[in-house]
């Protein structure tokens, strides 16, 4: 049996080691690891993988996209699926920044206690993303509204949050989206109190050290059943969750940190490792990881 090759295409000038080290452990036998990685480069790197291996054995090469340029790395995603042809092609699985896994894991931990999977139900709730216009909330939103939820993205920029909701709505035309310029300090009868007010769930995905959600405005939250945090650094994106809360019941609510979603997200990168080298034709983003996420 030929060995389990992955080829690590990093668009920053290091592959990251972070991605190199979990592809060992989920089984990759050999890296090949570039950096500085854009379109036109990938596509003779690609070529090595398509021209090497036949048979069964190509399904022993895969392709692994990341970096923290989650547009750059999207870039190189859409050239190498471009450049197969036929059955000659290989498994490839796009994580920029973690934010895809960090997604899936984030929306795999509202399923847990949100009907999700149930279309009807699920057109019934009602989501806030802040910090909706990084790498990871942009996933979580467009995951949200392909599962039919409504999603409010916010962002201290409402163009930002218009920009965002439009890519979001290209890709998911079904998806019921609403920009919302984010208040510094929450205030009763505001939009941003409107939309915390009537959300079942929050998903804070600022940036690192910042918090989104103070107590105050948490208390405005009386419908929320499911609050993430997704930052790990202190302080906490949303006040009074801890990193490490997973399904900590808090008052009405179940709250998540950012350590609390970290497992799933391990659990989903690895597997999806995995599931590269079982065919040549996978092709995962965010909501691929979803599906091995929500099968885990
Ligand atoms: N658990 C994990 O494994 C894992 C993996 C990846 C990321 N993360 C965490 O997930 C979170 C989101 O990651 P990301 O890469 O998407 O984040 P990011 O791009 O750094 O920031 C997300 C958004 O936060 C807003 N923001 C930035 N600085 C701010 C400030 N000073 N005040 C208020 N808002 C601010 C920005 O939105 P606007 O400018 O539009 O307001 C930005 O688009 C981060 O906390 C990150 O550490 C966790």
């Amino acid at each position: 049996m030929a060995r389990k090759i992955l080829i690590q295409l990093d668009c920053d000038p290091q592959p990251s080691t972070f991605d190199s080290i979990v592809a060992v452990d989920a089984g990759a036998e050999v890296l090949l690891r570039h950096g500085n990685v854009t379109p036109d480069a990938a596509v003779p790197l690609v070529h090595g993988a398509m021209f090497t291996r036949g048979g069964a054995d190509l399904a022993e090469t895969a392709i692994f996209i990341g970096g923290s340029d989650v547009a750059a790395a999207e870039a190189v995603y859409e050239r190498v699926r471009q450049t197969f042809f036929g059955p000659v092609r290989v498994s490839v699985l796009l994580d920029p920044a973690g934010a895809n896994t960090t997604a899936s894991a984030a929306v795999v931990a509202a399923g847990r206690h949100l009907p999700l999977g149930d279309p009807t139900a699920a057109g019934a709730l009602r989501a806030v993303v802040l910090g909706g216009t990084g790498p990871v909330g942009q996933r979580v939103a467009r995951l949200l509204a392909r599962k039919g939820v409504a999603v409010t993205v916010a962002s201290r920029s409402l163009s930002r949050a218009e920009e965002v909701c439009g890519r979001i709505a290209a890709a998911v035309p079904a998806g019921r989206l609403q920009p919302l310029q984010a208040e510094g300090t929450i205030v009763a009868g505001t939009a941003m109190a409107t939309a915390i007010a009537s959300a079942d769930l929050i998903v804070a995905a600022g940036a690192a050290g910042v918090t989104l959600l103070h107590t105050a405005a948490r208390g405005l939250a009386s419908k929320t059943r499911v609050l993430i945090d997704l930052n790990a650094v202190p302080p906490a994106g949303i006040e009074g969750i801890a990193a490490t809360d997973k399904a900590r019941q808090d008052g009405r609510a179940i709250v998540y940190g950012a350590l609390g979603v970290g497992g799933t997200k391990m659990k989903i990168h690895r597997a999806a490792i995995g599931r590269l080298f079982e065919s040549t034709d996978a092709a995962l983003d965010a909501e691929e990881l979803l599906a091995i996420g929500e099968a885990l």
